[in-house]
């Protein structure tokens, strides 16, 4: 009788496994959207024509605030002012890194009189404040990259502020002009998913056709390992997520990213600001990180 050879089991080929990703608590100060409607428009997203429901912006909103609470991380509220209808975007008011506050200076008239409420807040919370020479909008247009600090300008921010960027808090900027009007402010735009990433340079995700040529280079150059996210995700806010190192906090609409993001080894954590998006805003809008 003929043997059969001993069958060799092949094992079985093992998919690229994600890394694993490590969170870290933050810390975000936050604006609840009581006085939130659209009264005038200084982006595309915004028609005072169109109606905006408050009491659901604020649902919204306090589910995000129970979301950041369940990663772990502390919120920090700014006290809302009467009129001031685009308060809830707090991340416009100011940038913060090692306990020092550059304060914002609003590009346009109807978001000026925020800026108060945001110096007087860093003040009376241990931040050494630092008053702009130029109009900026905070963290809106900067991002804190691995010691790095990424700065958009174009729409909002002016190139100048990036200057003093870098004197106030030491550290090397990276200038990016933006040229599309719908993606007007950097955290639109680019999401920084690890600030210190464990395997290499932070790590982020961002829609190339935001930025000039020598923006898209020097994103390619030195993030070679980034999350390239559509035209039409973008256009939804996709890129105004909020990363804590592993859990990315994102608009529940994103479904490509969100697929991307999970392939990298994030968690995503979808979030309805689906309100707040009629004023052009979404979840890294809302957020101010501090960083003391
Ligand atoms: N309506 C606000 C404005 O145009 C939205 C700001 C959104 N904030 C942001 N960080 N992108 O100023």
């Amino acid at each position: 009788p003929t043997i059969a050879p001993t069958p060799t089991i092949a094992p079985a080929p093992t998919p690229e496994a994600a890394p694993t990703r490590t969170a870290s608590p933050r810390s975000y100060l936050m604006c609840r959207p009581e006085y939130f409607t659209v009264s005038y428009a200084i982006n595309p997203f915004m028609n005072p024509d169109a109606p905006t429901d408050t009491a659901r912006a604020l649902r919204q909103w306090d589910a995000l605030v129970g979301v950041y609470r369940g990663l772990g991380h502390e919120v920090a509220f700014l006290g809302p002012v009467p009129g001031l209808v685009d308060m809830v975007f707090a991340a416009n008011g100011g940038f913060t890194v090692d306990g020092r506050a550059y304060v914002a200076s609003f590009a346009h008239p109807e978001r000026r009189a925020e800026a108060d409420s945001f110096r007087a807040w860093f003040a009376a919370h241990g931040f050494e404040t630092h008053e702009p020479a130029s109009v900026n909008e905070g963290e809106g247009d900067f991002a804190f990259a691995g010691g790095v600090i990424l700065a958009g300008h174009g729409f909002r921010s002016s190139a100048e502020s990036h200057t003093e960027l870098a004197r106030v808090f030491g550290r090397e900027v990276l200038s990016l002009r933006l040229v599309d009007e719908r993606f007007y402010h950097l955290d639109v735009a680019l999401t920084v998913l690890d600030s210190e990433a464990i395997d290499g340079p932070a790590r982020i995700a961002y829609l190339p056709s935001a930025f000039d040529e020598a923006g898209r280079a020097l994103l390619a150059d030195r993030f070679p390992d980034s999350i390239l996210v559509s035209e039409e995700e973008a256009a939804i806010l996709a890129l105004n997520s909020v990363s804590d190192g592993r859990n990315v906090v994102v608009a529940q609409d994103a479904h490509d990213y969100i697929a991307a993001l999970a392939a990298a080894g994030y968690t995503p954590v979808p979030v309805d600001l689906s309100e707040l998006l009629k004023s052009g805003g979404g979840v890294k809008c809302v957020s101010q990180e501090l960083r003391r």
